[in-house]
């Protein structure tokens, strides 16, 4: 079933703000992000980590790694003989990560990249997998499937997408229909919203590995793990 086929049943909402005001709204929350990361979203983006069981020699890409913590253990599970590729929109994020990986003298094995990821700057077959945690939610819902199709490019066939998401995969609840409410009435600063993560994947032509459940106090979320098919 397309994600427009569950819109019937309840529609994924937009993200109606633009780019440069995504850019603002994270340079400005990066000064105190890693304390906000650390209470909601760690446990949750580290799960989806260690599912993908990043090995030494690969080049691995997260998308919007925010203040950097996940960034920081791909690049040390890589090792010498790999490479770790970050892409972020938010310049205040990448000098936050950017001090991060230096403190861990991690720099050597590292990339960052400011821009926006419905364009990635990378060859196609580059990386062996590609992590994303609360940030596929982010993107207006056409620009989800605009994302994900990038990725399938700069995937090598059979890589791996790792993706830790809030989710609507699990029905309606009224605190669910809460948060959609608040989010509705302030989109440039509520701006993750729920959305059919697996769902997404399956449409965009990847093959699922496996999708977890999980609650971000009370909050549904989905992690799942899938592989790139394009070599069939
Ligand atoms: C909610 S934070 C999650 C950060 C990190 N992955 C984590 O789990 O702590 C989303 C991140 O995505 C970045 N971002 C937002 N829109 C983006 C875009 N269009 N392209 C690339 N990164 C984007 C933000 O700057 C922010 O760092």
């Amino acid at each position: 079933m397309k994600q427009e086929g569950k819109a019937a049943v309840s529609p994924v909402l937009p993200v109606p703000r633009t780019k440069e005001e995504a850019k603002r709204f994270y340079d400005w929350l990066s000064r105190f992000y890693d304390f906000i990361t650390a209470v909601f979203e760690r446990k949750y983006a580290e799960m989806a980590l260690e599912r993908l069981s990043v090995k030494e020699g690969e080049a691995m890409l997260e998308i919007g790694f925010g203040s950097g913590h996940c960034l920081r253990q791909i690049a040390q599970s890589v090792g010498n003989s790999g490479k770790a590729y970050g892409i972020d929109i938010s310049t205040g994020m990448l000098e936050v990560t950017k001090r991060k990986l230096e403190r861990a003298q991690l720099t050597d094995r590292a990339e960052l990249y400011c821009g926006d990821a419905t364009s990635l700057p990378y060859g196609d077959n580059t990386f062996d997998a590609v992590f994303m945690s609360f940030t596929l939610e982010l993107f207006d819902t056409p620009e989800i499937a605009k994302v994900l199709e990038e990725v399938k490019r700069v995937l090598k066939p059979g890589g791996k997408l790792a993706v830790a998401s809030m989710s609507k995969e699990d029905g309606e609840s009224t605190l669910l229909r809460l948060y959609e409410w608040v989010h509705k009435k302030w989109p440039k600063y509520v701006d993750c919203r729920p959305i059919y993560v697996e769902q997404s994947l399956k449409d965009a032509g990847y093959d699922i590995e496996s999708e977890e459940k999980v609650r971000l106090f009370g909050l549904p979320g989905e992690i799942v793990i899938a592989a790139n098919a394009k070599s069939r």
